[in-house]
């Protein structure tokens, strides 16, 4: 871990926060974009890049943009795939995966990535749903759309669904659609029984997500954040951590 980010962190704030997490009892790690920014995964609200750039996510993640556009609504999720499958997992996945090893953690993610899969954390739930889950968008059996292709395309047709005139579309949760049940449910068992909840790589703007973090809060669970910026968290939030995760998160979870 580099010495510039514990530096760059206030080391009263980190003992702070270590102390919280010291309790003892499950962690629950609650991530969201940020948290795969030093992949070089861009964040929701990031501008996007190159091909994109003239897309507003938050236009191309609904219904209606499935609707109106699907080719290009799928060639821009096969293009998130294949920038994925090409990133790494950076020091905070690592470092979540490592806790995991000798403390009961529980990965919460709002991140449709598989990094923390491929970090080696377990007990992963995705309650935005997953880029790699592709399933029918008539009788949501699972389609299998195959590899993305690796170079940028705008449109592409989805694929035939197997069992029904329907196309694959992607397995993430789109605004105005409801989180899978069970992550869900899981990621409320989690937080409401955690002995500290660490925040990291969220704006918190999001619901139901976002109410997570004050949930705990009202169960008497330290929150730790972890963000470098500001975001739409507040008072539930017990030591904020002005860093980056692939800075801090191997000084805060170290055993
Ligand atoms: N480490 C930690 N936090 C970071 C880093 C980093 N290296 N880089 C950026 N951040 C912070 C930003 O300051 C911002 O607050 O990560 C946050 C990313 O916020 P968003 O882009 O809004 O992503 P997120 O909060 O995950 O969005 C929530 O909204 O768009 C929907 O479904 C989508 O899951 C997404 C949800």
């Amino acid at each position: 871990m580099s010495e510039v980010g514990t530096d760059a962190v206030n080391t009263d704030e980190l003992t702070r926060a270590r102390r919280a997490l010291q309790r003892g009892g499950p962690l629950v790690v609650l991530s969201g974009a940020g948290m795969s920014a030093e992949s070089g995964v861009p964040t929701f609200r990031d501008a996007q890049t190159g091909l994109w750039e003239r897309y507003d996510p938050t236009e191309l993640a609904t219904p209606g943009a499935w609707r109106r556009d699907r080719d290009t609504v799928w060639a821009w999720y096969r293009w998130r795939e294949h920038l994925v499958s090409t990133a790494e997992p950076n020091a905070g996945h690592l470092a979540v995966a490592e806790a995991q090893a000798h403390r009961d953690v529980t990965v919460v993610t709002q991140n449709v990535d598989d990094l923390h899969e491929r970090a080696g954390s377990r007990r992963v739930h995705h309650v935005h749903g997953s880029l790699f889950a592709h399933r029918c968008d008539t009788c949501a059996a699972p389609v299998d759309a195959g590899p993305p292709p690796p170079e940028l395309v705008d449109r592409l047709a989805p694929p035939l669904c197997t069992h029904c005139d329907g196309r694959a579309r992607p397995g993430v949760v789109w605004f105005g659609e409801s989180l899978p049940e069970a992550p869900w449910e899981a990621a409320v068992t989690a937080v409401t029984a955690a002995s500290a909840v660490v925040v990291v790589g969220t704006s918190g703007l999001v619901h139901p997500a976002a109410s997570l973090p004050s949930l705990a809060a009202s169960h008497g669970v330290p929150v730790v954040e972890v963000n470098p910026g500001p975001s739409g968290l507040g008072r539930e939030v017990s030591v904020h951590l002005r860093a980056q995760a692939g800075q801090v998160l191997p000084a805060l979870l170290d055993r």
